[in-house]
């Protein structure tokens, strides 16, 4: 079966007819019948399909067991999503182990391919909240309270998804099954179009993190209140909005971004009483992320005291860059022939996981360079090449 034969038969599920693209999020129901579909997937190839504590899924070829080659990546998306990132690399985990049994190849070693749950953060705010709660870097008992858009809570999520809430948190017996773990990704830049590669291995990720910003003002009317009796929290929320592009433009390399902002009551007649803003903040190493914060938020205290307003600024995930092992960096890429390494602005389970074992990744040449967005793409051919790389990478360190 092709990439795309396994793509295509979950492209019905979680399309978002509201935003375009796909809203596929954590333990919701588009997620579990994904989940269901890889479970469904590694059967029919003889893999045997556990549930860990943390409710990510592995799909074992041969007994399970520690200093595992582990392979896969999430089926999650952001909001409003493409098809690529996430689910391209389980498929091509699953059409993998198909070119490896067409070879005659059997593991040396224990092979898994694994299914990290809510990579994105699109339904509980945080990022990698599988990879990190599996490797003790969020506090379970933190990340079960975390709520969703509709205040269904983690714990909630879990439960409704059959799994036991007591259990989440730090794994050590999942992260000792892996020995080496390496995940395919969609490229959600240029990188690999201007190189004139369809695959590629990965350099580094930016420091990144994701920051609230709580504005509070004043609801009140629209019609009947002078603008000089206005505490309106979106005037100093707007400002931050350009003083992140500002800050951003200031720092070589660096980015940030707001993305979402959910005005309190939200009603078009209405001066909001509060304002929460997110801001995703990424830069080449921790000091300059940090400045990057560190000038956004003075802005945001300024123009929140010009209003009136009030601004708390609240930390909710960060992750210092990530270099990949160079030894086994060097080592894929001799294998796949030498072909380019290229740093990435994106954030992975693999990034996470980096930390506590041997990880690398392969990225998958992606035409638009656009991701995030429904316009994400990779073609058959370099999905194929993708899942064949990937073969050949597993056949060397299964070996
Ligand atoms: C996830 O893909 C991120 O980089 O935020
Ligand atoms: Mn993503
Ligand atoms: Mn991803
Ligand atoms: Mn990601």
């Amino acid at each position: 079966m092709s990439v795309a034969a396994l793509l295509g038969a979950i492209a019905p599920v979680g399309v978002d007819g509201k935003r375009g693209g796909y809203s596929r999020h954590g333990f919701d129901r588009a997620d579990l019948d994904l989940r269901a579909w890889f479970t469904e997937e590694a059967g029919r190839r003889g893999l045997s399909v556990e549930t860990d504590r943390n409710g990510a899924l592995w799909a074992w070829w041969g007994s399970p067991g520690d200093g595992a080659v582990v392979t896969g990546s999430h089926l999650d998306s952001v909001p409003g999503g493409g098809a690529y990132d996430g689910p391209l690399g389980v498929a091509a985990a699953l059409v993998a182990v198909d070119l490896l049994r067409d070879r005659g190849f059997t593991p040396g070693r224990p092979l898994a391919i694994t299914v990290f749950p809510e990579e994105e953060g699109g339904r509980f705010g945080l990022a990698c909240l599988g990879s990190r709660l599996m490797t003790g870097s969020v506090d379970p008992a933190t990340a079960l309270r975390l709520t969703d858009p509709d205040g269904a809570t983690l714990a909630d999520a879990l439960a409704y998804a059959g799994l036991d809430p007591a259990r989440v948190g730090r794994d050590g017996a999942a992260l000792r099954r892996i020995g080496v773990f390496v995940e395919l990704h969609v490229e959600q830049g240029r990188g690999l179009v201007d190189l004139g590669a369809p695959v590629g291995v990965a350099h580094s990720i930016l420091a990144h993190g994701r920051w609230r910003l709580r504005f509070t003002g004043e609801g009140n009317h629209a019609g009947a209140t002078l603008l000089a009796d206005r505490r309106d929290p979106m005037l100093p929320a707007a400002g931050v909005v350009l003083a992140a592009r500002r800050a951003a433009a200031a720092v070589a390399g660096s980015r940030a971004t707001v993305g979402r902002i959910v005005p309190v009551p939200g009603g078009t007649n209405v001066i909001a009483s509060s304002v929460d803003l997110w801001l995703d903040a990424r830069a080449a190493d921790d000091a300059r992320t940090r400045a990057v914060v560190a000038e956004i938020s003075a802005a945001a205290a300024e123009l929140a005291e010009a209003e009136g307003c009030a601004v708390s600024v609240t930390e909710e995930s960060y992750g210092d860059t990530v270099v990949f092992d160079p030894a086994l960096r060097d080592e894929l890429s001799g294998v796949l022939g030498g072909v380019p390494d290229l740093p990435t602005g994106a954030g992975h389970d693999a990034g996470v996981l980096a930390a506590h074992v041997p990880t690398a990744m392969l990225f998958v040449r992606n035409p638009t360079g656009v991701s995030h967005a429904p316009s994400e793409h990779a073609t058959d051919a370099d999905c194929e090449a993708g899942a064949a790389a990937l073969a050949d990478v597993l056949a060397h360190l299964a070996r």
